[in-house]
């Protein structure tokens, strides 16, 4: 008998609750569901849509992480440009321990494999790792958004998190087509017309993508010493600034000699799109996180176009109104504004 859609789910979801810890299977009966874009089902949980095994991480980091003075975090929502933040922050805090840019680790690792997830990687899998003998300062990266940090985190006037924020209808496109990819084949399959309709609702990893923003958007007003919010089309259209500002951010400042002999723009060079997607660590390899065991996640799949604006090649008029009117909607008065091109 061929199995129809709801069994498939059934059974996927069997799967994976058999990697669920009894807490965690306590906790998912008592919160909204909604389906999942590479698992069965995700969950609303303190505010924001989640993956079981990404539940039980957060709640792990929230119980057990310690701050440390000098902590930095990169904080996106997914396919925000993540991977070009972990290479450029890596390479902007190492740049003197790997000023031989012929042996930089960037050559050969995937960025994710340099800079930590805290919930795909640190706390996966029940770890509950010690975090005292990271190299200081401790670089991690991030999804949870602002609200759910762990409380020292959010509080400690050390710590620096930069987020990184990206269009919402150039980071849909980059979603839908990373996903469609990771989504296991055993999960009956959905549209873009779907898919679209989930992300406006807000049903999406780390959604509503609107509430992850505005999260981090809101602290970098109030809190700029502790929250940089850089954009990825900025980034795009003026790296050698933006680097500057990141590496003041970060305690790394660039001297004038630093200037003098263009280390900015080779920072900005080893780390760009081009040079990244063809190394061949990013076109063959697969990275090491521990959340990803037995995906089918291939690094070449983190670099796909990286311009602005690739979403009018996949938007229909009734999309771009639909989104353009919910932004409006959500950000309205925030201060918060998108270059869509
Ligand atoms: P596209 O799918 O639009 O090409 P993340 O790293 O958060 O998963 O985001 C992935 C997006 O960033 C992809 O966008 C990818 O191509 C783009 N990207 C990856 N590396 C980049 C880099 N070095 N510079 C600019 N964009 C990059």
């Amino acid at each position: 008998m061929t199995p129809t859609p709801t069994t498939e789910v059934a059974m996927a979801a069997a799967e994976e609750e058999e990697e669920e810890t009894e807490e965690l299977k306590e906790l998912l009966v008592t919160l909204p569901k909604e389906k999942g874009w590479r698992t069965p089902f995700i969950y609303k949980f303190q505010g924001f849509w989640s993956q079981p095994k990404e539940i039980q991480s957060i709640l792990s980091f929230q119980k057990h992480f310690k701050t440390s003075e000098s902590d930095v975090v990169l904080a996106t929502i997914p396919k925000s440009g993540t991977t070009w933040l972990k290479a450029l922050a890596f390479a902007i805090i190492n740049r003197k321990r790997y000023s031989n840019t012929q042996n930089h680790p960037l050559l050969t690792s995937n960025p994710h494999d340099l800079v930590p997830f805290i919930e795909y990687e640190i706390y996966a899998n029940n770890q509950v790792p010690d975090l005292s003998d990271f190299a200081q300062p401790r670089i991690f990266a991030t999804h949870i958004p602002y609200h759910a940090l762990e409380e020292s985190m959010k509080k400690s006037d050390t710590t620096k998190i930069v987020y990184l924020c990206r269009n919402p209808f150039d980071t849909f496109i980059s979603s839908w087509l990373f996903l469609k990819k990771l989504r296991p084949e055993s999960l009956p399959q959905f549209s873009f017309e779907e898919a679209f309709k989930m992300y406006c609702d807000g049903f999406i990893g780390c959604g509503p993508f609107w509430e992850h923003m505005l999260g981090y958007y809101n602290e970098s007003l109030k809190r700029p010493q502790h929250v940089l919010f850089l954009k990825y089309e900025d980034m795009k259209e003026d790296i050698v600034s933006n680097l500057r500002v990141l590496g003041g951010f970060l305690g790394f400042p660039f001297s004038l000699e630093e200037e003098r002999e263009g280390v900015i723009e080779d920072i900005a060079n080893l780390c760009s799109f081009d040079k990244l997607k063809e190394l061949e660590v990013n076109k063959s390899g697969k990275a090491a996180m521990a959340f990803l065991n037995n995906s089918n996640f291939e690094n070449n799949y983190l670099f796909r176009k990286g311009q602005v604006g690739d979403w009018v090649n996949h938007f229909n008029p009734s999309m771009v109104n639909k989104l353009s009117q919910l932004m409006e909607d959500k950000f309205q008065g925030s201060g918060l504004s998108f270059k869509l091109h």
